[in-house]
């Protein structure tokens, strides 16, 4: 068999690909961020682009490296993702959520640095928009991915948010499992699809299951 990588199965193919975690502010020099490394989105839109896909990243704050013929927009916040990416939804074929996206924001982040005064700080927060559910709400004829980061009922939980955001694939990740999560290079991983069937994988490098998501991808694709 071929490898996803080198059959240019995605030519022609727009591919909006999202990475890293967002971050909130809390004042002119403090945030509210994640671990998120932005390893796996990264290592999809290398995938994406070695299968012939015209990709966008739009990633949050990473030292990593653009991978070679992606276009990368850079934003912080998670509305400054939702912006990015609802501006180029229309045009896109495919869409994969990998960005670990704050679920709040600070609710009045302070103008000034924060000065230390009392011994307990208190910071008012409110919920982000949902992306990824705006983008199924939405959706047309593109091929939305998620992720979801578990700890406990990996496949329950996962299949609920398949569900509830309109997702043509889940990519639902253990992050209790060794070998698995942010810091690494690997990850464990179980794909979920609307019709119920499930792909569970055992450890493996993030390029190798970036292969495998943009391999299943194309599949879809040629079935729609
Ligand atoms: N997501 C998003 N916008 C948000 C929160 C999440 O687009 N405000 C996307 C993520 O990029 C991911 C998917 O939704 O692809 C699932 O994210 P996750 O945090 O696992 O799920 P939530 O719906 O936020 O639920 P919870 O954190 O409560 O488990
Ligand atoms: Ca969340």
């Amino acid at each position: 068999e071929m490898k996803a990588c080198c059959t240019a199965q995605l030519k022609g193919k727009k591919v909006i690909v999202t990475a890293g975690g967002t971050r909130e502010a809390i004042d002119p020099v403090r945030f509210i961020g994640n671990h998120s490394s932005g390893r796996m989105g990264f290592a999809i839109a290398k995938a994406a682009v070695l299968a012939g896909a015209d990709v966008t990243l739009i990633s949050g704050v990473t030292n990593l490296e653009t991978p070679l013929g992606v276009k990368r927009i850079d934003v912080v916040s998670t509305r400054d993702m939702k912006q990015a990416v609802d501006s180029l939804y229309d045009d896109a074929d495919v869409v994969i959520k990998a960005a670990a996206v704050a679920d709040y924001r600070v609710q009045t982040p302070a103008k000034d640095k924060i000065k230390k005064s009392e011994d307990t700080l208190i910071l008012s927060m409110e919920k982000n928009p949902d992306i990824l559910y705006g983008l199924g709400q939405r959706k047309k004829n593109q091929i939305l991915v998620g992720f979801a980061a578990e700890t406990t009922h990996v496949i329950q939980y996962g299949t609920e948010k398949l569900k509830k955001k309109n997702l043509d694939m889940l990519v639902a990740n253990d992050v209790s499992a060794a070998g698995a999560g942010f810091k690494v290079n690997t990850n464990v991983a179980t794909l979920l699809f609307p019709d119920g069937t499930n792909e569970k994988f055992d450890i493996m490098d993030k390029f190798d299951l970036a292969a495998i998501i943009i391999d299943r991808v194309t599949k879809i694709i040629n079935k729609s």
